[in-house]
């Protein structure tokens, strides 16, 4: 077979990674992929933005399977359009991809069908907003509607830093067009657990659990990233809360969707807090997480593709979904700076012997030389027996990889390891 992978990151590594685990896999293609993606796959120069470009060479190459994995071109259409060509895809059409497109969409969706998440008012007009900022519960929670790169959300904790965040959305339009409507919501506190799924709309598999770290330094300070590392399976998300979640969040999900005549399949991706009166959705996201999916994937023990399959034809209640009972650790290795301003272009050494275990995000092929080309450069990711040991393992992966202004965490899964011991 031959698989068409559209995205660029760690997360398109992992799933290509996987993927080939498959016997029938016979060639992947990554649009566009990167450096270090191009030693498991044949990248091809097209933005994974470029939909009428990813469906022409779909279509050229006789591709016979598409996923499409970053929310962009989901959101975009990128699935509905190589569907019309008669390529079977992972991803959901864009008409449900706007559960994670649109926030207003989102919100209004769990109030209509009771689902648990954060109180939350929309605004329209800036002046309202900075209104209802005046007697509004502080700490408060302000995000813009549309896509932002995973940064239109701020945290604002005196009333001052909520008109702020307002004016910036909807008057400065830090966030452009996706500042058009926003969401001002209630600040919830709890462990965060992100929970990515399988869906072909009447089954909703999770996968394992995992934790991420979003805040730039240790101890969870600085700036919100993509995400600065992960572990698995998460140890707040226990039975109980899983088989709750399953009855009070991901059914209902799926149902909504399909009430609302946008039935989901893919992955669909539940970030939740467990707060004091349980288990509610912060966000929802339209793919795999990244980097989750770094955690996740490794530990995955059924055949992805054979899974991802079974999704697109509507027949995963037939389909085993197996997880090992390890644990994983990621550590993000970054470009100093990020998620401000930073360096590229340092030649990054890599040993032969861990290729298996790291995912590339941002690298360029130069002369045969891997360069760092992005704010988050790879993840290492080490699969053990105990959380202690994957955590141990990935940082000595980390000790054998080298390029110059590298930044990473160095506290991935301590929070975890707390709670496993307590
Ligand atoms: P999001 O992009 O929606 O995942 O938000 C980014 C991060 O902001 C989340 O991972 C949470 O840590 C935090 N966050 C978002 N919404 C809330 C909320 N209502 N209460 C507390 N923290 C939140
Ligand atoms: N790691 C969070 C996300 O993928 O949105």
């Amino acid at each position: 077979m031959k698989i068409l992978v559209v995205g660029g990151g760690g997360r398109e590594h992992a799933i290509i990674k996987k993927i080939k685990e498959n016997k029938s896999v016979e060639q992947v293609f990554a649009l566009p992929g990167n450096g270090g993606i191009a030693k498991d796959a044949t990248c091809v120069a097209i933005s994974a933005t470029d939909i009428p470009a990813i469906v022409n060479f779909a279509t050229q190459n006789k591709i016979d399977y598409a996923i499409v994995a970053p929310d962009d071109p989901l959101v975009l259409g990128a699935v509905d359009a190589l569907e019309e060509k008669g390529i079977p895809c992972f991803g959901p059409n864009a008409n449900a991809a706007i559960i994670e497109g649109s926030k207003v969409f989102s919100k209004n969706l769990m109030k209509k069908y009771n689902i648990p998440t954060a109180e939350y008012e929309v605004f329209d007009n800036m002046e309202k907003a900075l209104e209802y900022l005046e007697t509004a519960p502080i700490p408060t929670v302000v995000k813009a509607d549309g896509l932002a790169l995973g940064k239109g959300v701020i945290i604002a904790q005196t009333r001052n830093e909520a008109k702020a965040a307002v004016v910036s959305i909807m008057k400065d339009k830090m966030f452009g067009k996706s500042g058009d409507h926003i969401v001002i919501e209630e600040f919830l506190t709890g462990p965060e657990v992100s929970v990515l799924s399988f869906t072909d709309g009447k089954t909703v598999v999770p996968m394992i659990s995992s934790m991420d770290h979003k805040r730039a330094g240790d101890n969870d300070t600085g700036l919100n990233t993509g995400g600065m590392g992960t572990v698995a399976p998460n140890p707040y998300y226990t039975e109980d809360i899983a088989k709750q979640c399953m009855e009070t969040i991901f059914i209902p999900t799926m149902n909504a969707m399909n009430s609302e005549g946008r039935s989901f399949k893919g992955c669909l991706y539940f970030g939740l807090m467990l707060t004091p009166n349980g288990p509610k959705v912060i966000e929802y996201n339209c793919r795999f997480g990244d980097p989750e999916t770094q955690v996740v994937l490794p530990l995955l023990e059924s055949d992805l593709l054979t899974v991802m399959q079974a999704v697109t034809n509507g027949e995963l209640s037939k389909t085993e979904v197996k997880f090992s009972n390890k644990n994983a650790c990621c550590v993000i290795m970054a470009s100093k700076g990020y998620p401000a301003s930073y360096e590229k272009g340092f030649e990054m050494t890599i040993p032969e012997s861990i290729n298996n275990s790291v995912y590339v995000a941002g690298a360029t092929l130069k002369d045969e030389k891997l360069l760092t080309n992005g704010g988050r450069v790879l993840g290492a990711t080490a699969v053990a027996n105990t959380l202690e040991q994957a955590i141990d393992e990935a940082y000595k992966l980390v000790g054998q990889i080298s390029f110059d202004n590298a930044y990473y965490r160095k506290d991935i899964g301590a929070k975890a390891l707390k709670a496993v011991k307590n």
